[in-house]
């Protein structure tokens, strides 16, 4: 089915200037970009959008990172896209991901990992209203 899905390029992808490269790998893979822009978050933004994680040891690292620099946050549509975009990613360890995936190329640590992406059609309905709320989601 076609689906959408939130993905945001992390910090670190940013401040490395992968973001096109990163977006050509969707792109590639025949994801729509229906959404998109850069923002610099606050840590009550990130603290609110990694609610589920508040209770995990490293929550606190990674708002701290998430708020580093700004991040591209863009809605990816297309067949399948929320495991498709799983699988373009790879593994949340960079360590561990496949080779030839986003995160195996150009992520260096399981907080610096370059790229976040929805993980079920529930996440990704929440995600995307967290940051396109309204009308700026562009289907074509
Ligand atoms: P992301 O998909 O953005 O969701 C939560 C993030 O927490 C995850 O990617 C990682 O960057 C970060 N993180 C840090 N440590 C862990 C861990 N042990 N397990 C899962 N996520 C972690």
């Amino acid at each position: 089915a076609i689906q959408r899905t939130l993905s945001i390029i992390k910090p670190d992808a940013v401040a490395k200037n992968v973001i096109g490269q990163i977006i050509a790998r969707f792109e590639g893979a025949g994801l729509k970009v229906v959404a998109g822009r850069l923002v610099h978050l606050s840590a009550a933004e990130a603290g609110q959008f990694y609610a589920v994680h508040k209770e995990r040891p490293f929550f606190k690292d990674l708002v701290e990172f998430m708020i580093s620099g700004p991040v591209f946050v863009q809605v990816l549509e297309g067949e399948d896209a929320i495991a498709k975009n799983r699988d373009l990613m790879g593994a949340t360890d960079p360590k561990k991901a496949e080779p030839g995936t986003i995160r195996a190329d150009f992520a260096e640590s399981i907080d610096a990992n370059a790229v976040h992406g929805s993980d079920a059609p529930e996440t990704a309905a929440v995600e995307i209203a967290f940051f396109f709320p309204g009308m700026n989601v562009y289907s074509r």
